[in-house]
């Protein structure tokens, strides 16, 4: 799947760009597929909204609980001060998530197959376990702003490091809120961390590295259909979408079975709907 070169490349850069990696087709689907459960929520069926300005905030157990679960969350900007809508639904949502892949079939298939699994263990995944999957849809005009993180926060592993794999469903270019990425930046530390005890959960400041400023900073424009892997301590972000186009993107995130994927991470499995690989079934 991955040529010597692109291997290195991913080693020390710590990102790839795949133009075209998923055909129109299946981007199409998952489209598709994506504005039925839109269509489908009721504003009351959402209990939380969704930023990352405020990080305390929004680590409640509608988010928790959306481990093994497919719920939405809202835009920060879609509510008003008494938390009412201020747009319909569809226009409102900004991810929907967190276990699309395993229990939607749509998103089941979209996930799942041999190019992503030989993609994976060309990335060194072994043994791969998907732990979330989210939809993220960058509403025109009010798509929020995604500050400096590295995912490792959130999805740590003792020895090893969880991958991200982010599929473009609609082009996506700096106007309407694409990946920024610092290259080579996961060979430095990992900032923070994100700890979950039951439902008390806190941010541990770890390194005190600054994020990139502008002069490190790359942004990824790319087609629909282009996959983005990135390593899990590779600091990325994405700024606010203000432009008149939607920005939906798809996102996966696996470790290999022997990383040491932390007790202490918020999303754990257990048999009653077990971690699985990239495999079809
Ligand atoms: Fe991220």
């Amino acid at each position: 799947m991955l040529s010597p070169q692109q291997q290195q490349q991913f080693a020390r850069e710590g990102y790839l760009v795949l133009p075209g990696f998923k055909p129109a087709a299946e981007v199409a689907q998952l489209l598709q597929r994506t504005h039925e459960i839109l269509a489908a929520t009721e504003a009351q069926d959402i209990g939380g909204s969704f930023g990352t300005q405020d990080p305390g905030g929004f680590w409640n157990r509608w988010f928790l609980d959306s481990d093994v679960r497919v719920r939405c969350f809202f835009e920060e900007e879609a509510l008003d001060a008494q938390g009412r809508l201020n747009r319909p639904v569809p226009l409102a949502v900004n991810k929907i998530g967190h276990a699309l892949h395993d229990l939607d079939p749509v998103f089941e298939r979209f996930s799942h197959g041999p190019a992503l699994a030989e993609l994976a263990a060309d990335l060194g995944l072994q043994e791969p376990q998907v732990w979330q999957s989210m939809l993220i849809c960058k509403q025109p005009g009010i798509g929020g702003e995604v500050r400096w993180h590295q995912d490792a926060t959130y999805l740590h592993c003792e020895h090893g490091a969880v991958i991200g794999f982010w599929f473009a469903l609609e082009d996506a270019d700096t106007d309407n809120g694409c990946l920024w990425v610092e290259p080579g930046g996961h060979h430095g530390p990992l900032r923070e961390r994100f700890v979950r005890e039951g439902y008390q959960t806190r941010l541990e400041r770890l390194d005190e590295t600054p994020w990139p400023d502008a002069g490190r900073a790359r942004p990824l424009p790319c087609e629909a259909g282009s996959l983005v892997v990135f390593h899990g301590l590779l600091p990325h972000a994405s700024q606010a979408n203000r432009s008149g186009r939607s920005r939906f993107a798809y996102t996966l995130h696996a470790s290999d079975a022997r990383s040491g994927y932390a007790r202490s991470n918020w999303i754990q499995r257990d048999a009653s709907l077990p971690v699985r690989g990239f495999a079809a079934r």
